[in-house]
């Protein structure tokens, strides 16, 4: 077996501080111990100080959910990846739909967004993921492609740093998760493309499905072969759900 699953959880725009610290309290003891997995959670940008200093000498890493590209400037309300470094995060999630589509970030802006994250030391998770109107329009394959293609140009070469979320818009926050196995057809398409970037890194690459993974079909999900985690919206913000879904993976990797 090559690396460990990834079992993720972004928690978009929700949870203070407070919070922050009480969803520790109860979630760092669900999952000591567990080692055979590695455990991430993306809180907001203001709920990381809290995440870091709660999670202090666990097994869980934190990361963020988005950042700027350029290191610092007059970019009012924006964040570089130095601080996020600085902050104490490994990760930062980029590319993801809502940033896509409610913010209206294209490629390229993520690709620059991908390459000074990778710069600064953060370890990238790049979403992508076509829409009902194109999955239904046989489109795909094209879109997943492109949005692969466009957001590693220049970094093929570091896909050892980097994981694919792959998830699809119509499957985020519906309740509809992927059918495992339509999943499972994508990622193998994923890990192709992956593979003529870089051939000798791509299997180094995690790629990690979501879109309203829970307790209840996580496990199914995570049997498939190509994939390798999980990144849960709405079942990461209780600590019982998402430490249920961390044990999954845990339990998966053990067999
Ligand atoms: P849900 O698990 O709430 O569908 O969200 C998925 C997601 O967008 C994770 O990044």
């Amino acid at each position: 077996m090559g690396e460990k699953l990834l079992i993720a959880g972004n928690w978009k725009m929700h949870k203070t501080p407070q919070q922050t610290v009480e969803f520790f309290q109860e979630f760092n003891p669900k999952v000591e111990g567990i080692d055979e997995v590695e455990i991430l959670i993306c809180p907001p940008f203001i709920d990381i100080p809290a995440a870091v200093e709660a999670t202090q000498g666990t097994n869980i890493k934190i990361g963020a959910q988005n950042c700027f590209y350029e290191k610092e400037g007059a970019f009012t309300g924006e964040i570089s990846p130095i601080m996020l470094r600085a902050a104490g995060c490994q990760y930062v999630i980029l590319g993801h739909s809502e940033r896509r589509h409610i913010f209206g970030e294209k490629d390229e802006v993520i690709n620059k967004k991908v390459i000074s994250a990778l710069e600064e030391g953060l370890r990238v998770i790049l979403c992508v993921g076509e829409t009902l109107q194109e999955r239904e329009s046989g489109l795909t394959f094209t879109v997943v492609e492109s949005q692969l293609k466009l957001g590693l140009s220049g970094v093929e070469d570091k896909l050892d740093q980097i994981d694919i979320a792959y998830e699809p818009v119509w499957a985020i926050g519906t309740g509809v998760a992927a059918k495992p196995e339509d999943a499972q057809e994508v990622h193998a398409f994923i890990y192709s493309v992956l593979n003529k970037l870089n051939p000798e890194k791509a299997s180094k690459v995690r790629v990690l499905y979501g879109g309203s993974v829970k307790p209840n079909n996580a496990e199914q999900l995570l049997s498939q072969p190509d994939i390798k985690g999980v990144l849960v919206g709405g079942a990461s913000l209780k600590p019982e759900t998402f430490a249920e879904i961390v044990k999954i993976g845990q339990r998966l990797s053990n067999k």
